[in-house]
């Protein structure tokens, strides 16, 4: 795939075209972006991963205990015999670290960095179902799965948009209809960050929400400023060697907010150590307690692969790559290692989750730092062995 080919995913857009013209812009209506789409999961099996402790799930119903009732899962088995024929939906996320037929949808958008990508969340919504007219603040891919859903689309919205008085959910107090659409299973539509929708079921009804992530001004913030804080001694002051003398001695002058300026222009200019924070910060784990690991060494993993063992991307693991001064760097799950430059090719393929093999990991395999790469992995759970 180049970014000049039309994709069928884009309803004939390339992925420059898409990224050019709607991507964080505006709505995208694609017909049949994924031809006969069959939605790899019933609506009984998605009811069944709501009942387990470590899957997040909500319900939402319309017209329950108060209006627009939110339950979290985990949910008893009999939830579901005690819920009204219409007008809810039950939604479950991450569903991609459980089903690897849901991860697999995944790969349709490797035209946008993986790390963007937060999870993909699944909806089953009774006739009339729907979670209120409300806005997000990421972008998303709502395909549907099973059944027709009705979806409009409102107004742009921002922190001042008034919501009803509701202790959890942020439903729109107003939502100004400008297009409606019926959506079939394969259907799909993109909206980005901050526009109203609202999404009704016409009957039974599936849709996955292919929603991405973007870190917060405030959180880029907080977050990297502890990072850097970590390497900074307790000498390192505000200094005014070289003032003036002080004319007002209560007043704070201009020069000492120059001063300051200046400390956090230099502690912010380091290019190396931004990107160490932020492939950490975007690779962390949404459940890092499903990573596991496991305890192996070199020859435990030799054998393993000589009867043929494959090693595959742990479904939780998050996992990016850049490059510095032609080294490599290799965010796994929150850690960051800087590797020489002639494990590119190792590191990438650990990065796009190809399975690996005595095969194409024998050559590898006799380089030090590459052998001691997969086996950290390994241990740390980022990389596990497929069961097969
Ligand atoms: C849904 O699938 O019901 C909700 C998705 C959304 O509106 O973000
Ligand atoms: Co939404």
């Amino acid at each position: 795939m180049t970014a000049e080919s039309p994709l069928q995913l884009l309803g004939g857009l390339t992925a420059r075209e898409f990224l050019r013209d709607y991507w964080q812009k505006k709505p995208l209506l694609i017909r049949q972006a994924i031809a006969d789409f069959e939605s790899p999961l019933s609506p009984d099996e998605l009811a069944g991963l709501s009942l387990e402790e470590e899957i997040e799930s909500r319900l939402v119903i319309e017209h329950g205990e108060q209006p627009w009732e939110l339950r979290r899962g985990p949910f008893a088995e009999d939830t579901y015999q005690n819920l009204p024929e219409r007008d809810w939906t039950l939604l479950v996320q991450a569903v991609d670290q459980f089903i690897p037929e849901v991860a697999e949808l995944r790969e349709q958008f490797s035209f946008l960095p993986s790390w963007r990508i937060d999870d993909v969340m699944i909806s089953f919504a009774a006739p009339g179902g729907g979670v209120g007219p409300h806005f997000d603040n990421y972008d998303v891919f709502l395909l549907q799965g099973h059944g027709q859903r009705r979806w409009r689309i409102g107004q742009m919205c921002d922190a001042d948009s008034p919501l009803l008085e509701h202790a959890e959910l942020r439903i729109l107090a107003e939502f100004e209809q400008q297009e409606e659409w019926l959506l079939e299973p394969g259907d799909m539509l993109y909206l980005p960050p901050r526009l109203a929708h609202y999404g009704t079921a016409e009957n039974d009804c599936m849709t996955y929400s292919i929603g991405f992530r973007a870190p917060s001004t405030a959180e880029v913030l907080t977050h990297y400023t502890d990072f850097i804080a970590q390497f900074l001694t307790d000498e390192e002051r505000y200094s005014d060697a070289g003032a003036l003398p002080a004319s007002d001695p209560q007043q704070i002058r201009p020069d000492a907010v120059q001063r300051l300026r200046s400390m956090l222009t230099e502690q912010l200019s380091d290019d190396r150590l931004l990107l160490s924070w932020f492939g950490q910060f975007m690779t962390e784990p949404r459940y890092p307690e499903r990573l596991g690991g496991c305890a192996i060494d070199d020859a435990e993993l030799l054998d393993a692969l000589h009867q043929g063992a494959l090693l595959v991307r742990n479904p939780s693991a998050r996992l990016a790559w850049s490059e510095v001064d032609g080294d490599v760097l290799l965010f796994a799950s929150g850690n960051s290692r800087l590797l020489p430059g002639n494990l590119r090719d190792l590191v990438r393929s650990i990065c796009a989750a190809d399975a690996l093999h005595l095969e194409n990991l024998a050559a590898w395999l006799k380089d030090d730092e590459a052998a001691k790469l997969i086996l950290e992995l390994i241990r740390q759970g980022s990389l596990e062995f497929a069961d097969e």
